[in-house]
Parts: structure tokens; sequence; C-alpha cells
């Protein structure tokens, strides 16, 4: 009773309850979109951009004995690239907008070395980003005309928009991190791998026939054996696999270019290094990720933990697997492996052995040019060996033997760039 009559008052005093709800849902919208302009302003008034820009680098080498004219390690060339193209924005219109830059590629051509970098400005939202994109090109061009640093083709300068996903990824493009925790052990007599466990591993492949593991180390390179392609190095013939099984496949690329070391030669078994580049280039995801290189000047323990992964048999004579199998190996000093009852004198340069004397968990048949890693306190990868060869599989006094990465670390910079 009581109820109704209030009910009847309000009403009657001309306030219908739609009018109420009404009233209530513009005053909300009209909150809604003045906190959501305040956002927009507040949050991103400044919007952060991405170009991609390349130049060309006359007359530079990059090796290892630098000093000479004209020829500069990787790392040098990186830095010199990064503060002149620092130097370039800091000191133009665009001083106020620009926020870093990184060289995140730098590749061998035949005249010089082509830069990659990664330009970051933060930009208010108006002008489009046509009209900045030519903005960076023509103060990029102009200064690097007049830039005494480096010798640059002027003209060899491009710019592109990137987006800014793209951007974020490649600038901070980390390399030998995975997402699955660490579970191994129990190959030869190994574990099958969890998915995204070794996001660096490849398959090559035949007429798409797996033939050789390789390891991920840029977004179009790989690092494997040179053994691998003994009876055959035409590229047409080759693909590259990722994912942890062979079949079906997370992704395959088309085989571009192979070198091998220029001083592989069979029957020796020194230089068993190959890379390999192929096309399109991937993009990183939780299972498809690129490992890190060690310095060249970087010494590894014997009896350190490590662990290779592979396609490769279960026993000798067996055949290669579906699924990518893992293991958990040791180092094994050369004073060991060098015994006569061991390997002797087959242990030359740019070699190490790596596994058991006891026997059991070992590399075998097509996990050859595959990846032997090393963890780091912060739990980053790093490619130390690759698969090369060994006497039968699993056998005792006959361990795998696995080509020395930082050994041939400033060969893979001179052919790749990385
Ligand atoms: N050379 C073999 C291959 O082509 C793999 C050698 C590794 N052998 C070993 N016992 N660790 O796949």
């Amino acid at each position: 009773m009581m109820y109704r009559a209030v009910g009847l008052g309000t009403r009657s005093r001309g306030l219908k309850p739609w009018v109420t709800v009404l009233l209530v849902v513009l005053s909300l919208a009209v909150v809604a979109v003045t906190i959501g302009l305040l956002a927009h302003f507040l949050v991103s008034g400044q919007k952060t951009e991405y170009y991609h820009g390349t130049f060309k680098i006359l007359d530079a080498r990059i090796n290892s004995n630098s000093g000479q004219n004209g020829i500069y390690q990787l790392k040098d060339l990186k830095e010199m690239s990064e503060k002149l193209v620092d130097d370039i924005f800091i000191d133009s219109a665009l001083n106020k907008h620009y926020i870093k830059n990184r060289v995140v590629r730098l590749t061998p051509e035949d005249d010089g070395v082509k830069a990659d970098v990664i330009m970051v400005f933060q930009f208010p939202f108006a002008e489009q980003r046509a009209v900045r994109k030519k903005k960076i090109h023509s103060i990029l061009n102009q200064k690097m005309r007049n830039t005494r640093a480096l010798s640059i083709n002027a003209s060899s300068v491009q710019v592109n928009a990137m987006s800014s996903s793209t951007g974020k990824l490649t600038v901070q493009a980390c390399c030998g991190k995975r997402i699955a925790p660490l579970i191994v052990n129990r190959i030869m007599s190994g574990d099958i791998a969890a998915k995204a466990a070794w996001p660096w591993q490849a398959s090559l492949q035949r007429d798409n026939v797996h033939q050789c593991g390789a390891t991920l180390i840029s977004n179009t390179w790989l690092v494997t054996a040179a053994h691998c392609f003994k009876t055959n190095a035409n590229p047409r013939q080759w693909t590259v696999s990722f994912g942890t099984t062979i079949d079906p496949p997370l992704m395959k690329r088309n085989v571009k270019r192979i070198i091998l070391h220029e001083r592989y030669h069979t029957p020796a078994r020194e230089y068993d290094i190959a890379v390999v580049q192929f096309s399109p280039r991937v993009i990183f995801t939780d299972d498809i990720r690129r490992v890190c290189l060690p310095e060249a000047s970087a010494s590894f323990q014997p009896n350190s933990t490590v662990y290779i992964t592979g396609f490769g048999a279960l026993y000798y004579g067996g055949k290669s697997q579906n699924n990518l199998q893992e293991a958990r190996l040791k180092i094994i000093s050369d004073d060991v492996c060098k015994q006569p009852h061991v390997y002797g004198n087959d242990i030359k340069f740019g070699m190490f052995c790596a596994g058991y004397l006891e026997g059991t968990y070992d590399a075998c048949r097509g996990d050859s040019g595959g990846p032997l890693v090393i963890k780091d306190l912060k739990d980053t990868w790093y490619l130390i060996g690759i698969v090369s060869w060994g006497d039968n599989c699993g056998q005792k006094n006959k361990p795998g033997v696995y080509t020395m990465v930082t050994y041939y670390r400033n060969w893979i910079v001179s052919k790749t760039g990385l």
C-alpha cells in the first residue's frame, strides 16, 4: 500500500520512470565520453612510431681483425652506425620526436655493408605517416651525404613505416629465450621434446625427406653441418621446416642459399659447418625463435651440462623420427677425448666431444647439423656445438663430436653479418 502511494506520488509530480532511466543513461554516456577523450589526450597524445631504414656503408667489410682501413668488427660497425643515426636526428628538426635507433642487421654485400635500422619516434597523433616518412627520409638522406663518420651511399637510403607490433618485436628481438620449462631426460635414448621447448630447431629436407638438423640464428639464417650437403648442395632441392614434428610441419620455407665452409673437404671432418639462408623470413613466435651465438672468445668448462636435440635415429642403423628428441649431455675435455682408446688424434681444432664415455645418450644419424646448446644463469640459450660425427651411436668410449661454434664465430659473421 505504502509503496504504491509513493509511486503514484512520484508519477504525479511529472517524472515518468522511462525519463529517469533516459536521464541516467545520458549522463552516464556524457561521463564515459569525457573520460575517453581525456584518456586519449593524456595517454595517446604522443604515439610511438617505428620506421625501418636501410642504407649502404661503402667500402666497409666486416672482419675479426679490424684496424686496417675499412675493415671493422661487426660490433664496432653496429655501434658507429647507431651513433651516426643518433647524431643525425638529435641535430635535426625532429630532435624533439626522436627516441632511439637500433641497427638490427648488417649484411655484407659486394661493394660494402647494408645496414638495417629501426628508428623509434614519438609524435602527436595529427600528421599522416606518409608525410613523416618523407621527412625522416630527407633528413637521413641529406645528412648522410655530408657525414664524415662513415662513407655512405646517400642514394641507397630508404625509409618505410612499420607497424608498432613488428617494430617493438624487432627492436627487442631477443635470442635464446623459450617459454617451455626445462624438463629433460630420459636422440639416442633421449626423450620426446615438449612443444616450443627448442624453438630454434629446424629440419633440413631434400626432396621433402629429413636429412639433417639445423639451428635458427636469425629470421632468415640457419647454421648446420657442411657434411649434410656432401651429395647435393643445390638450394632448389632443399627445404627447411620448423616445429617439433616433421609431419605436420609448423612452418616450411624454401632454401635460397647454401654456403659451405670453403675449407670443408670430405672425407676430412674439419670445417664441418655451413650457413643456409631461406625465404621468406619467419616471424618469431613462441614456437619459432632464434638461439644466441656465443662470442668467439667464450669458453665452456668440461663437465658443463648441455643439451642436444634432433629428429635423428634412436639407434645405429635406425631411421629418423617424426617427433623431436632431446638429451642432456656433459662436455668432455680434449684431454679425455683425445685418449687413444677414445678418439686419439681424430679430434682436431674446432671440434669438441660431449656425451658419456659409458655410452647411452648420444646423437645419431639424422641429428647432424643440429644444435648442442647451453643455458646461462639468466636462462638464455646459446648454440655452442653442431652435431658433426661419431663412431656408431651411443657406444662406450665413442661420444659424439661437435663443431665448435666459437671457433667458427667470425666465419659466421663474415657470411651472414650476425
Ligand atoms: N653424421 C651423422 C649424421 O649425418 C651424425 C653423427 C653423430 N653421431 C654420433 N654418434 N654422435 O646425422
